[in-house]
């Protein structure tokens, strides 16, 4: 073995240091270092990657402590075709999921692991998702050959020797285990700045023994393993083992004039909308004396307390968000979240070095270096040539947002008073709808489409199902998702508890000039007071339709905007053919997933679709 384990005094944990040991061994890395999460070890990680040109050091004038990445252009999203559950029946993978029985899929990585850290370091990232010590929150570790992983673990998760502490002699940890899958040979040094496998990417998750294994990618959800695959695919398992949620969804605090607060949790899919909405700054007219706080801005952990409410907390520490569209006028909170401290992936190169993408504030600059480091200038743009990834990112630690929620770190969560669903869709889905009930609800979610993104990769623009804004990340078979969704309702409804109400929203109808008719933003703040407003008991503010309650045009604060009730038509008209057609794509994702469909959501969809028959 070329490398010493060492581990710190302060760690106790014999399972954990073993299993350093025998990936080590696996692995064979040159070097093993164990984060303590200090800003000390922070810092000397971004100046090597400074030094191995991955990172760029930002003009401290322009941004404070600050880098950007660019990555290889084979690895800029979510890879979903090469994500697997490997669970150890192909059905409790479902037919949402790639699958591959896990003896097999160990067979196949073994080769690939064997070896794949020569001539890097191990970074040793114990992380805690949630806060330290909370009942809700979980502990991993991940071991990556990517300084880069290092350093963006720091800000999304409550990581190092803290988290050791908790772990304690005995605790338990969910071992993540990542690599670039670029092997060094003796000497050889990278031919590039962001060594990653350009043609061999496996993201995989055992759901029965919670393991996580990546290989090949050294971006986002695929590599920084306590989000997508720890927080979601492998935490939907134990959620449902647990009698808990583990859900795609901001969580965000509204305080009234009054001093009232409320919370709500809204799941839409990747790149439409949560970090945003999170962020809200309501309208200066007409919402005087309205705050709005964010305690999360992705994912949520949501479990019922003693008193038979929905508790929430954000297991993460930081946010990786979309660059693009991200402005002062669309999200100031975001922006002003990114003076220092950050970590740019993906976004051009000022030549003031600063950073600059699509849709920012102001004219774009005359010269800069795009992602891909060749230059650029808006004349490039005008001919479709993008300076920043669609997909690019910032990383930065949550406690930068001037909006954070004072509750952002209460080990006990927040109690949650409504669920948000919505995709993006140009046609047929209306601004708002509420569920009558918590099965119509769970229908509505089960049943959302959204057209595709660049937060994976792909094709773009196609609409799919996305139930729950968590195809891509439910661990287990959708329809036993739907299933505990259901049982999760009646079970407190039985306990004599008040459940969430639930609404289905849709920020992105357009006209027929392909332009969006609602204004979105901190425009949503009006749809989100009607949503609060409901939440509260409020009945005689909207009109009953054949999918839910809407609110009319009068049921809505219009002050200060300039919204005629025709173009609240548009964003709110319900075609009959057009729901014809989406009733067609609810019987097919029925027909997908119908050996273990509950009753409950057959039984509506029936219902539903005799209705929209009889229009
Ligand atoms: P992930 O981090 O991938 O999960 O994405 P997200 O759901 O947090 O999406 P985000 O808030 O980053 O928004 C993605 C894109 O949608 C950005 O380009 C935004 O500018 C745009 N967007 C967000 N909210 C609205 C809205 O209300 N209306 C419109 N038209 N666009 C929006
Ligand atoms: C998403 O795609 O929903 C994200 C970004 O939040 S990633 O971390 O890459 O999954
Ligand atoms: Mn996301």
């Amino acid at each position: 073995m070329s490398f010493t384990l060492n581990p710190p005094a302060y760690i106790q944990n014999q399972k954990l240091i073993d299993w350093v040991a025998s990936m080590a061994e696996l692995t064979q890395p040159d070097a093993i270092h164990w984060c303590d999460g200090s800003v000390e070890e922070y810092d000397a990680l971004c100046e090597e990657l400074v030094q191995a040109g991955t990172f760029k050091r930002l003009n401290p004038a322009k941004r404070a402590n600050s880098y950007l990445a660019c990555s290889d252009p084979s690895d800029v999203a979510r890879v979903e075709d090469k994500t697997f559950i490997c669970s150890e029946k192909k059905d409790d993978a479902g037919p949402t999921n790639n699958w591959m029985a896990p003896d097999e899929m160990r067979a196949t990585l073994k080769p690939l692991f064997t070896g794949c850290m020569r001539g890097r370091t191990m970074y040793v990232i114990p992380f805690s998702m949630g806060p330290l010590g909370s009942d809700i929150a979980h502990i991993g570790v991940e071991l990556s050959d990517s300084a880069y992983v290092a350093v963006n673990m720091k800000h999304m998760t409550r990581m190092g020797k803290a988290v050791c502490e908790v772990l304690g002699k005995d605790g338990e940890f969910v071992p993540c285990v990542h690599t670039v899958g670029a092997p060094l040979a003796a000497g050889e040094k990278d031919k590039t700045t962001w060594p990653c496998n350009p043609d061999v990417k496996y993201i995989v998750h055992y759901p029965e023994t919670r393991e996580i294994w990546s290989y090949g990618s050294g971006y986002g959800g695929n590599a920084l393993l306590g989000k997508k695959c720890f927080a979601l695919r492998i935490a939907s398992n134990m959620g449902r083992d647990q009698g808990w949620l583990a859900e795609h969804m901001l969580i965000l605090g509204v305080t009234d004039p009054n001093g009232v607060k409320k919370h709500v949790a809204a799941a839409f899919p990747s790149a439409c909308g949560k970090t945003n909405f999170s962020m809200l700054i309501p309208p200066k007219v007409g919402f005087e004396g309205w705050k709005v706080t964010t305690v999360g801005d992705d994912i949520a952990w949501i479990k019922p307390g003693k008193d038979g409410r929905l508790y929430a907390i954000n297991p993460e520490f930081g946010y990786f968000g979309v660059a693009p569209g991200t402005n002062n006028e669309s999200n100031k909170n975001c922006m002003d979240s990114l003076n220092k401290d950050v970590i740019f992936t993906n976004v051009a190169l000022t030549d003031d070095g600063d950073v600059w993408w699509e849709g920012m504030d102001g004219a774009p600059p005359a010269h800069a270096i795009d992602w891909q480091g060749n230059d650029w200038t808006p004349e490039l743009g005008k001919q479709g040539k993008k300076a920043a990834h669609p997909n690019s990112r910032f990383t930065v630690p949550a406690t930068n947002n001037p909006a954070i929620d004072p509750e952002y770190d209460n080990p006990a969560g927040v109690a949650i008073d409504a669920f948000l669903f919505g995709g993006r869709r140009s046609t047929t889905i209306p601004l708002v709808t509420e569920a009558r009930n918590w099965t119509q609800g769970v229908y509505m979610a089960a049943t959302m489409g959204s057209e595709t993104t660049a937060a994976a990769f792909g094709a773009q623009g196609v609409v799919r199902r996305d139930p729950f804004a968590m195809l891509p990340f439910t661990g287990y078979n959708m329809s036993d998702y739907f299933a505990h969704w259901l049982n999760m309702g009646e079970k407190l409804t039985a306990q004599g508890a008040k459940l969430p109400k639930m609404y289905y929203v849709n920020w992105f109808r357009k006209n027929a000039e392909g332009k969006f008719v609602w204004p979105g933003f901190g425009d949503n703040m009006r749809v989100l007071q009607w949503i609060l407003s409901r939440a509260d008991g409020a009945t005689d503010n909207g009109a009953e339709h054949f999918f839910g309650i809407s609110p009319r045009y009068e049921d809505l604060n219009w002050k200060g905007l300039d919204f005629t009730p025709a173009q609240y038509a548009t964003v709110t008209a319900m075609d009959k053919a057009e729901w014809q057609t989406e009733m067609g794509l609810h019987a097919e994702l029925f027909e997908k997933l119908k050996d273990r469909m509950p009753a409950a959501l057959e039984a509506y969809r029936h219902e539903l679709e005799a209705k929209v028959n009889a229009l």
